[in-house]
This record gives C-alpha cells, structure tokens and sequence, in this order.
C-alpha cells in the first residue's frame, strides 16, 4: 500500500491532566484500551491500543521535585491482535494479553519501575510473579529532561508498544526554564516510529520470519523488524507549518528495531541540547545525528534563512539502500508561516554542568559479553553475557556505589543497550578482532579506544553497544536497592532474550555478592 507523503499535518499529543490533587501530589489514572485512530489521510482508521485512547500517548508534563501518582489500568481485550509467539518465557502458561508500564529514563523505586514480571491483566484480574503496587509513583527528582513511557510485559512487549502502548513524559525545572531557547509554541516534541499497513488500514507485523520453515512455532518471534512507513506523534509523514525562526524539537526514536540516521535536506545544521539525560555540557551543531531505539535528542533548528521554503528531515539509509525504500523520508517542515514576532530565543553555548563520574572511586568493572546463540528450533537466540533472563542474578550493585560496564559486542550487529534506574557516562569504545574471537573466544583488541560522539558525552540512559567494539559506559547506582533490569532496546531482542534482571544491594544488609 502506498502512501502520499506530507499529506496530513503534525499532531500533538496532548497533555493528561491529573484525574485529582491530594498529599501526595497530583494523580492520575490512565486506561489502556482499544480503539480506532486515522493514521493517515487515505487509511482507514487503524485498531489499535494506548493510553486514553490515544496513539501516541497522552504526554505528561511535571515539574521536577513535584512528585505524581499514576494509576495504569488495563482496560484491554483478552485477545492480543498482533500475534504471540508462545514458544517463549513459558507464554503458553499465561494470560496472552498482560501489561505492566514503564517510564524510561526514570529514578524510580523498584515497586513502580514496571518490572517485565509485574503484568497484570484486565482489571488486575490476574498478576504476575512479581506484582508491584495499583498506583505508581514518580518522584521526579532527576535532572529536567524528556523521558517516555512504554509497556514491558514479559515476552510480549514488542507487541504491546507496536499496538500503540508508548508516550512522551517530560520533567521541566527553573533552570531549563530560564534558559532563553525556544519555548511554548516554538517547542515541540517528535515521537517517532515505524509501522507497516495492511490493505484494510490494520497494523502489519509478522507471524514468522520470512524464511520460517514447518517446523517453527506459529506464531514465531522474529529477530528484527522494520516497518516500511515513518509515523511522528502518530501519524504517516506528516507535515509542520513553521515560521522562519528557530525551534526546539524533542525527539523520541519509539520504534521496535529501526534506528535512524537525522539529516535535513536543506543541509543546515541541528544543534542539539540536550540527550537522554537533559541539558549536555555544551550545544552540539551536527549534520547527522544517529537515533537508535528509546534514545532522545533535544534539538534547535533554525528555519530563519528558508522562508518559503520545504525542509524535509530525512533517515540517511546509506549507499546500498533498496531503491524501494521510503523509509527516507520523516516527516517535512514548511517554512509558510508569517514571522508573529521577533525570535528572541537564542542558541546558547554553555548549557549546564555535568561532572565526570571517572573521579569516582570504581568498585566494579564488570566485562558483558552481547552473544549471540540459536535455540532449539535455530531461531537466532540474543543474551547477554550467555545467559537468559530466568538465569540467576548476576549483577548486584551494591547502592551508592560506581562501577564501570564493558558491553563486549560479539555479535555482528549493534545494539543499543539500555539500563533502568541509572544515567550513565560513556567512557569509550575500542574494536577488537571478531573474526579471531569467532576461532578462539579471545579478545584481541585492535585499535585504541577512541572517545564518544560530541551528543554522547552528557547523561544516556540507552548507548550504541556497536558490532566487534567494547563500549565501556560508568555509572552510580543509587538511589534506591532492589530489582531492575537492563537489556537491549530492540524490542524483538529485549523479548528474546537479550534482557537481564540486576538488583542494587544495600551495603548495610548481609544479602551482598557472594
Ligand atoms: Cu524503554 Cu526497559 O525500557
Ligand atoms: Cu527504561
Ligand atoms: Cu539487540
């Protein structure tokens, strides 16, 4: 099915308000349903599930120190659309249609962090193995930035952020907002995914891997996937009338497995701000920026030289790419707009602080390898460090403490590797011999460690763990104990089985690494 770019304009999600005000702060409580939505001007409006009703969903502002309640209610039918593959984690054993939200980039407790084994299902009528508490809680005492939120059931969680169930939360403080960049209207926040169309305006995704053979489960996970139309705020390559002036856009890769390479064509520069973590040190003027799965970049364009003009932002798919490919193309911005005022905003230089957690003193270095392996059927099987996540926990943190991860890709692919709870710093990469570690399971390093790019030196929560390369990333782990994960952020790898349980440990408790 193909469709016409640019036809439709630029949603924005709007913002939830909080369903009341007590002690506690506000509270909100935010249903998960189905529910049809027109994704483009000539599809018929596509079935899907997310919060409110809403596709992505609604967007939570707060400010930072000012603590919110929430209250996810699964309102979903017993039935998933997308197909379950229950092959995996013992699926065949539970409900098919199970949620448990998460809010990525948070500092929260254990109990409101959406652990992958803390489902419920419709009405709590049946819970998980790990269930946390009804209503969550976030402090929202962390460094302003954009996070957002997304499902993370066991087994499931490629479907359940595919159906729709993803949206933006952004914490704000004094500072940011003393800072003069763009604002109000001139901000804009850019959730962007990859979906494929059947016919009929229903979501497309696979029930097998294309080269399946019979003796596959059916429905069968599959290693990766792409979907061949770009959505931003939800929907098809859309449009944005600007005004020749600057703008900032908070952009969020919600995607399954597709990462992006940013460009725009009219060749002027992004300069970008902020990363996972808020503000970086200093503004970034790059030409591309690299958007892997979960990753969020603040950035400001300045349309003040193109009036009149078309700028498109496009995904660079590189000199090999399928001639067929429209994945090129995000979304277009329209410099039609009358100026309404002077453009005050400035692009500012410094930005804020971030000190080096290398001061710190390291308690553990800790060297995972990203393997990949097949399991009994040869599906392609992807775990860290060999092993699975029923496995036992291996990486027990002790709280307060700063350690460094060396995330040893042997796989032939990079992975955009994601820790809960924490910001990191990444420290370097250094390539080492693959093709030797494939004959012999030695590390032979070839190169010297060379330094992140320019918009990876401030605060990340998910990293580009690339083919044959160490990445070593630090990080302080506090401020709460208890069980978290990390994994991979392709969601088709996260579900099987790259992903890991870890638990920060109490130093003053005698349940420590033994
Ligand atoms: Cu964005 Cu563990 O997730
Ligand atoms: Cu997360
Ligand atoms: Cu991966």
């Amino acid at each position: 099915m193909k469709l016409t770019k640019f036809v439709d304009r630029l949603p924005i999600m709007e913002t939830i308000k909080p369903t009341s005000r007590n002690h506690n702060g506000a509270y909100y409580e935010v249903r998960m349903e189905e529910f049809r939505q027109k994704l483009h001007r000539d599809l018929r409006p596509t079935r899907l599930w997310g919060y409110n009703s809403q596709f992505p969903g609604p967007t939570f502002e707060v400010m930072k120190g000012e603590p919110i309640q929430v209250k996810w209610i699964n309102n979903l039918p017993a039935k998933h659309f997308l197909p379950v593959d229950k092959s995996i984690h013992h699926l065949e054993h539970e409900p098919e249609v199970r949620t448990v939200t998460h809010l990525h980039g948070s500092v929260t407790k254990p109990d409101s962090d959406g652990y992958p084994e803390a489902w419920y299902t419709n009405g709590f009528a049946q819970v998980g193995p790990y269930f946390e508490r009804e209503v969550y809680e976030y402090p929202n005492n962390q460094r302003a930035t954009t996070l957002w939120y997304h499902d993370h059931a066991m087994g499931i969680t490629r479907l359940n952020v595919y159906a729709g169930l993803a949206g933006m939360y952004i914490i704000r403080d004094k500072r940011e907002k003393s800072l003069p960049i763009p604002s109000g209207k001139y901000e804009i926040p850019l959730f962007i995914q990859d979906r494929s169309f059947n016919d009929d305006g229903s979501l497309f995704y696979p029930s097998q891997p294309d080269d399946a053979t019979e003796s596959l489960p059916n429905p069968s996970i599959v290693p990766a996937f792409q979907g061949d139309t770009i959505l931003v705020n939800g929907k098809v390559w859309p449009y944005l009338e600007v005004e020749p002036r600057k703008y900032r856009f908070r952009i969020v890769n919600g995607s399954n497995t597709r990462g992006y390479q940013l460009f725009l064509d009219s060749e002027q520069p992004f300069y970008q701000i902020g990363s996972d973590g808020g503000l970086m040190k200093k503004t970034v003027q790059e030409s591309t920026i690299e958007l892997d799965p979960a990753v969020r970049v603040d950035v400001i364009i300045d349309f003040s030289q193109y009036e009149g003009q078309n700028v498109t932002l496009k995904n660079n798919l590189g000199p090999n790419a399928d001639p067929n490919d429209e994945t090129d193309d995000i979304m277009q911005f329209r410099v039609s707009l009358p100026l309404s005022g002077e453009d005050k905003s400035i692009i500012p230089r410094h930005l804020s602080q971030i000190p080096s957690l290398k001061q710190n003193n390291i308690q553990a270095i800790r060297n995972l390898k990203l393997v990949g392996t097949d399991d009994e059927y040869g599906r392609p099987l992807l775990v860290l460090d060999n092993k699975k996540w029923m496995d036992p926990i291996t990486e027990k943190p002790t709280l307060g403490s700063t350690e460094i991860w060396s995330l040893i890709n042997v796989t032939g692919f990079s992975h955009p590797i994601h820790i809960h709870l924490i910001q990191f710093q990444v420290l370097d990469r250094q390539p080492f011999d693959l093709d030797n570690y494939n004959r012999d399971g030695s590390i032979i390093l070839t190169g010297s460690a060379t330094a992140p790019l320019p918009n990876e030196q401030g605060w990340k929560d998910t990293i580009a763990a690339p083919s044959a390369q160490i990445t070593r990333v630090i990080a302080k782990f506090e401020p709460y104990t208890g069980d978290y994960v990390w994994h991979c952020h392709i969601l088709e790898h996260e579900d099987y089985d790259m992903m890991r349980p870890f638990t920060i440990i109490d130093p003053n408790s005698n349940n420590g690494d033994s």
